[in-house]
């Protein structure tokens, strides 16, 4: 009887209630104190249980789950991989997985038609509140398989997820938009369909202008993006102002506004060069009408694309066309197989180097390689990449084709992915697959604004766990077992 005391407690650094406002370093300094709170409670219980209701429906489906090695190599491609020194091969190195591509293509080629595994990814890129080093993907591969059943089964075990998890019916099949269209009409490859404000290409009433920024940036090839903010004629200087921060931050050197304001008057910075028939092809373009204001950025494709896809976000949010309760599922398909990378001075792969092209597009493959289109695809959820998959090469001839027109020698090709290219060698069935970041998947049925909320143990920005403080220092008979000297 009466109270025992199992064991004294220090006051906690902070209330440990929901809404009270703590810094995130303290809370993920005692990580172990703010995982009391309700809310962390629950998102830890929702990732329990979405993980429990995906492994079911998977074995269901007849998928089974194996694991693939942590230790395993190094490949160039994609992020920067972390490296595990290796002290009984002094000076060698494993890589941590950037995902378990390679060895789930491999299972295909042992015959696990259906493989899948909630694995743990490990990527050493520069961070963000959707991005962690070391994120869980629910990784899927299968053999025989097309885009379409890939597509048709991943919505049916999505669509259950958010039955089991949140009770809500979601319509299958979902939207599907391809990689040009998204591009054209949202800025992104990545839509948020929450909301409308399409971007329109309003070149066209552009032909003959006499705005100097537009008909230089036209003589040049480039585009002119627009879009309608509707009721927005009245935003004041400072509102436009800071909308055209916006399409700066991406690389648009400046935003052109006509606001049509009341009793036909017309608001704007070009009211002097534009010419009425613009002023009118531009609001027949645009669907504008008196109290709208029209927003333009004239720059290459890809910038004005962009800087108005952000741009389109700002105001959605801002106008408040934004249903929270809204979840609009997209597949965005068709992508290019390579992008051209500046920092490298070459093509590299959109999706990755095992993704396959379009069968009638392979002439190409090393002759016009922009014009490749790939067969991935990726699911994406009010505005944030959920998952992405392809359909793999099977066929040696083809992945070392791929890896020439990556730029990497044959030699190099042999060094680094010789076990695949000699894997595809003995039988290996067309196969595809897809990967979920399940991190995101949580954050978006739970309504948090970073995943570091539905992580146990998140790191930071830096990549450092407060709590621990790794990544620490080691003593230097561990360096010197391991055959290694720092220079720092
Ligand atoms: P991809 O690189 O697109 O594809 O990754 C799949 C999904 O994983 C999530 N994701 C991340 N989540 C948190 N932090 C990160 N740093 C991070 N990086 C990626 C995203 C993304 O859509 N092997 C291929 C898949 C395949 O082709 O089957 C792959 O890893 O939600």
């Amino acid at each position: 009887d009466g109270i025992w005391i199992l064991n004294a407690a220090k006051t906690p650094p902070f209330y440990i209630e929901d809404n009270v406002d703590v810094d995130e370093m303290v809370r993920l300094r005692y990580r172990y104190l703010d995982l009391r709170r309700h809310k962390l409670q629950r998102n830890i219980i929702i990732r329990h249980r979405v993980a429990k209701v995906a492994r079911d429906f998977l074995d269901a489906h007849g998928f089974l789950e194996i694991e693939t090695p942590m230790l395993a190599l190094s490949t160039p491609e994609g992020a920067r991989d972390f490296l595990v020194p290796s002290r009984l091969n002094p000076g060698k190195f494993y890589g941590l997985p950037q995902s378990p591509q390679l060895f789930k293509q491999l299972l295909m080629v042992a015959g696990m038609e259906r493989y899948f595994q909630i694995a743990r990814c490990f990527r050493d890129e520069d961070l963000r509140a959707d991005r962690q080093p070391e994120f869980t993907q629910i990784d899927i591969e299968m053999s025989f398989i097309t885009p379409q059943d890939i597509q048709l089964l991943m919505e049916k075990m999505v669509a259950t997820i958010m039955q089991e998890i949140l009770g809500r019916n979601v319509v299958t099949p979902f939207k599907r938009i391809s990689y040009k269209e998204a591009m054209e009409r949202y800025g992104s490859d990545k839509p948020d369909l929450r909301f409308g404000l399409p971007l329109v290409n309003v070149a066209s009433a552009f032909q003959k202008t006499d705005i100097r920024v537009f008909r230089q940036v036209l003589e040049k090839g480039g585009s002119i993006r627009a879009l309608m903010a509707p009721g927005c004629a009245s935003f004041t200087r400072r509102e436009i102002d800071e909308l055209a921060t916006v399409v700066k931050q991406l690389g648009a050197k400046g935003l052109a506004w006509i606001a049509l304001e009341p009793g036909g008057k017309v608001r704007s910075p070009l009211a002097k060069v534009l010419t009425g028939e613009e002023l009118n092809s531009l609001k027949e373009l645009l669907a504008a009408q008196e109290g709208d204001l029209m927003l333009m950025v004239a720059a290459d494709e890809h910038t004005a694309a962009l800087a108005m896809g952000q741009l389109r976000l700002y105001l959605g949010h801002k106008l408040e066309l934004i249903d929270d309760n809204d979840y609009a599922f997209t597949w965005v398909t068709d992508f290019p197989l390579f992008e051209w990378s500046e920092e490298e001075k070459r093509y590299v792969a959109m999706h990755h180097p095992f993704t396959s092209p379009v069968d009638e597009d392979l002439p190409f493959l090393e002759t016009e390689p922009n014009r490749v289109r790939a067969k991935a695809y990726d699911l994406v959820l009010n505005g944030v990449e959920l998952g992405g998959g392809s359909i793999r090469i099977h066929r040696r001839d083809t992945q070392e084709k791929m890896f020439r027109a990556l730029g990497l020698s044959p030699d190099e090709a042999k060094q680094k992915f010789g076990f695949l290219l000699e894997a595809f060698e003995y039988g290996t069935p067309p196969h595809g697959g897809i990967a979920f970041g399940f991190d995101r998947l949580i954050m978006l049925l739970t309504k948090e604004d970073s995943i570091r909320d539905v992580i146990a143990f998140p790191k930071t920005a830096s990549g450092t766990c407060l709590l621990t403080g790794a990544p620490g220092v080691v003593d230097s008979k561990q360096l010197a077992e391991l055959k290694i000297k720092t220079t720092i």
